[in-house]
């Protein structure tokens, strides 16, 4: 993707966060640094890669969709990350909220940003009907994060088959990431067809993606990842379940699986996607 027409980051850093401004000595601060603080910016480029596939004059009203996506994640990483969830000290290569801070306040910064996606929906320049559609997607994605993530905390230390452990994936990660392929096909106003076989796409990319962050767990290093490794000890990830080479060559295979899939889809779609999926 043409880093000239997506400069996300710029957007980013130049965003109006004013909305959080207080006599609070660090709320404003707290709300917004971990959405800065960096990450692959995956969802957002799966949303850019459809709409600049079909229709680039869109992307300019794009980026507070993206934005939308990316925050509603990062919600998800800041709560993720608390003592009561994987208990992490450290995000994007940067200490989490609730230890440069307190609980309280990641909490909150979490909460916030939460709500936030659906505000930056809400003031998008899309029609009413795109914006219903856009808000419907996201919050379904939002809500089988959550569920994934109930079931990935409670069953901590509990073994579970295989077929829950894809549960648990499909859920916490591969929902949202199905709905910014489904987020893309609609601003893109692709036929429904289209845009379910994007969803239906969008869901096993999410397990890939899923199951590569478990192997990655075990054979990257904390610079390079810029959170803890063998955090999953407890966990039921993958490489738990399979052990390491197994999980690699399941991750392998699926990843194959998809690139062919791709075949089937729109030249445009198919040349964004595959150039992303492999760098990912
Ligand atoms: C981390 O997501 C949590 C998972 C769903 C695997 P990312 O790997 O996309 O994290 P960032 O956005 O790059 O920090
Ligand atoms: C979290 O999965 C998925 C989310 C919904 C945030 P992980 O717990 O494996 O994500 P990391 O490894 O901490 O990024
Ligand atoms: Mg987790
Ligand atoms: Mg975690
Ligand atoms: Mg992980």
């Amino acid at each position: 993707m043409k880093k000239t027409l997506i400069d996300f980051e710029n957007f980013l850093k130049s965003h109006d966060t004013s909305i959080f401004e207080s006599f609070h000595p660090y709320f404003q601060d707290a709300f917004w640094e971990m959405v800065v603080n960096g990450g692959k910016r995956f969802r957002p480029s799966l949303l850019f890669s459809i709409v600049l596939a079909n229709d680039k004059k869109k992307i300019k009203d794009s980026f507070c969709i993206a934005l939308a996506l990316e925050v509603l994640h990062t919600y998800s990483l800041i709560h993720d990350d608390l003592p009561a969830m994987d208990n992490s000290p450290l995000r994007r290569g940067h200490t989490t909220l609730h230890i440069k801070y307190d609980e309280c306040g990641a909490i909150l910064a979490g909460d916030a940003l939460n709500t936030y996606a659906f505000y930056l929906i809400s003031n998008s320049n899309f029609s009413d009907k795109i914006k219903v559609e856009i808000i419907k997607s996201l919050g379904f994605g939002a809500l089988k994060m959550v569920l994934g993530q109930a079931c990935d905390c409670f069953f901590e230390n509990k073994k579970l088959d295989k077929s829950k452990i894809d549960f648990i994936h499909l859920n916490k990660t591969a929902a949202l990431i199905a709905s910014s392929l489904e987020i893309g096909g609609i601003i893109a106003l692709l036929d429904k067809n289209e845009i379910k076989k994007l969803k239906i796409f969008g869901t096993k990319l999410g397990l890939y993606f899923q199951i590569k962050d478990d192997v990655l767990d075990s054979t990257s290093v904390e610079e390079v990842l810029g959170k803890p490794i063998n955090n999953d000890i407890s966990k039921n990830s993958y490489v738990n379940l399979l052990g390491l080479q197994k999980a690699k060559d399941a991750k392998d295979r699926l990843k194959d699986e998809l690139l062919l899939e791709l075949d089937t889809m729109q030249d445009n779609i198919q040349k964004n996607l595959k150039e992303l999926l492999k760098s990912h």
